[in-house]
Formats: structure tokens, sequence, C-alpha cells
């Protein structure tokens, strides 16, 4: 098998965590180990219906055997948590992506503070298990969101973290208040957060304009702002390999057109989370809309096709 070939699980266990949150436990379906994962680690997983969605592991590194994860029912859901949620049940074989990781904890690291709110609990569940086992002192502040309140407590409680961890209850006397945890940290501190964009986006530009390089602060984001709008601007895409040009619609993503024509750029997330469909640009400038690329990645000329845009009107892209 390949490393990027996907697998078959079955769903050995469908909890419910909180109100619109379940997890799943996936195992192998003759009880094999599963390829190994590291803390903060994520799978594609091809729900119900062909939609392929990314779901952090929430289980501790160590287990072989299984991998679970957390599903939050989105009320915007575009068809993946829905369906995971209505349509998935134990005993069901589903198709899972080896585990991919972009929010590893350097080796580095000698302490940590790890910020979650609502789902964005379930890859912070891993990192938190692994810091502990390498005896990496760290603080975990875990936010409640109002919709899911309680989702992984329990799981939390009774982990060897329990000791590490604050609950906090969104829109309570408790709240979280980031920028009291944020500072007076050493600078050896490493920053962890996972949520949603409103929330991430206000605590890590605190914590660059205070003093938290890029380097120490690690994102996974649950969300990005809208892909492509309806009738955006229309521009040309030149494929530098073959010469071909193609106009981009304004109601169509790069990597949606290109793949009607036959010119097929890898994709998963598709809302700009992930990185897997960079692209390196070799004439012309980036509307860049992605939530992942790094100002270095974007210096060097790279783009996310899946939501990004050009500024002119042609981008020629190394294809
Ligand atoms: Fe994930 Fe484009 S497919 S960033």
């Amino acid at each position: 098998m390949s490393d990027d070939a996907l697998r078959s699980v079955v769903v050995a266990k469908k909890n419910l965590e909180a109100s619109n949150m379940l997890s799943f436990e996936l195992v192998d379906p003759d009880g094999s180990e599963l390829p190994a994962f590291s803390a903060g680690s994520h799978i594609d997983v091809t729900v119900p219906g062909g939609l392929v969605r990314q779901y952090s592991l929430c289980n501790s590194e160590t287990d072989r055997h299984r991998y679970i994860i957390g599903v939050w029912k989105d009320p915007n859901s575009r068809g993946g948590s829905k369906a995971m949620h209505n349509d998935v049940n134990e005993g069901d074989v589903l198709q899972v992506g080896p585990p991919r990781n972009r929010f590893r904890v350097p080796r580095h690291t000698k302490r940590a503070l790890l910020l979650a709110r609502g789902i964005g609990v379930t890859p912070i569940l891993s990192v938190a298990d692994h810091l502990k086992a390498q005896d990496i002192p760290f603080a975990f502040h875990y936010l409640n969101a109002l919709g899911s309140p309680g989702a992984f407590r329990a799981t939390i409680e009774g982990s060897d973290f329990a000791e590490n961890a604050t609950f906090y209850l969104e829109s309570s006397g408790e709240s979280l208040d980031p920028k009291t945890v944020l500072a007076d940290q050493p600078e050896e501190t490493q920053l962890f957060i996972c949520g949603v964009d409103w929330w991430i986006d206000p605590i890590v530009a605190w914590a660059k304009n205070n003093g938290w390089s890029e380097e120490r602060i690690h994102i996974e984001r649950f969300t990005a702002k809208a892909s492509a709008p309806l009738l955006d601007k229309v521009f040309n895409v030149k494929i530098a390999s073959t010469g071909a040009v193609f106009k981009i619609p304004g109601d169509k993503s790069v990597t949606a057109f290109l793949e009607e024509k036959g010119v097929k750029v890898p994709t998963s997330c598709e809302q700009g989370l992930c990185g897997t469909c960079k692209v390196k640009i070799l004439e012309g400038e980036a509307d860049h809309r992605d939530k992942r690329l790094t100002d270095a990645q974007r210096a060097e000329g790279y783009f996310l096709a899946c939501v990004s845009r050009a500024k002119g009107d042609l981008l020629v892209l190394d294809l």
C-alpha cells in the first residue's frame, strides 16, 4: 500500500460527547495496527456521499490500534459533518487517508501553552497527551463553546493531563481571557491554538504584537473565510508546462475550474486550510485568501489555488 493510499476502517464506537458533538473510534477491519501518527495529526475521511473531510486525531499517538476523531455538527455544514452525524453508525466501513500533521510539536519544545475553543479541542488532546508523556510543562486552557458545552470534558478529567487543564464556559463569568494567559509567559513557551478563525485571529494578532514570534505560534483552524464569492473577478491562468491558458470565471475556484479542464491540482480541505493545493506562481501576483501559508511562503511565490485568486489579469502557474 503506498503512503497516500486510502484504507478501510470500521466504526467501532460512535459516542455522544456533547450536544452536536460526536466522537468516532475507527479500527482496522482485521484488528491490525493502523499507520502511526504524531500528536496534532489529522486524517482525511471520505464521508457518505463522497465528500472528503479532515478530522483531527484526538487519541494518544501511542495508540496503534485505533484512531479517534471528534465531529461537530456544524449548522453551516456543506454536507460533511451532517453525513457523519446522521449516516455513519457503529459497524460501518469508511475510507480514510494516512495521518498527516500540520500542527506538530517541535522537538525543541521546553514549555507550552495550549488554547482551544469548541471543536478545536480535538487536536489539542493529542498534543496534551504528548507533552505529558514527554514531561514538558504546559497549561491547557479550554473554552467550552455554548453550542457543545462539556465536549470531551470526561476524557480530559480521566487523562494523565487532567491537572494541566482549566475549563471555561463561553459567555459566562468563567470566560477565558487569552491575553491574561498569554502575558508574562517565559520566552521559551510555544503556543498551540485551535478553534475557529474569529476566535483565533485576535488572539494571535495580540500575541504577535506582544513579542510572540511566528515560530512560537502553532495554529490549527476549523473554518476559513469563505472561498471565492459569487461573481468574483475573472482572470487568466497559464499552465507553464503546456502554455494552455484558461479564463477562471468569477464563481469558480482555480482548482475547480482547472479540474473541469483536465488539469488536476491535488486538493483536500478546499478551504485554504491544509496546504495540499499549494502551487508556485511564476508570473503575476496572488490575491491570497488562505489561512495557511506563511509570509515567507507567499514571498517565495506560492499560493493556495483552492481559494486564492489573482490581483491582476494573469497568473502563470508552475504546473
Ligand atoms: Fe486545502 Fe487548498 S485544498 S488548502
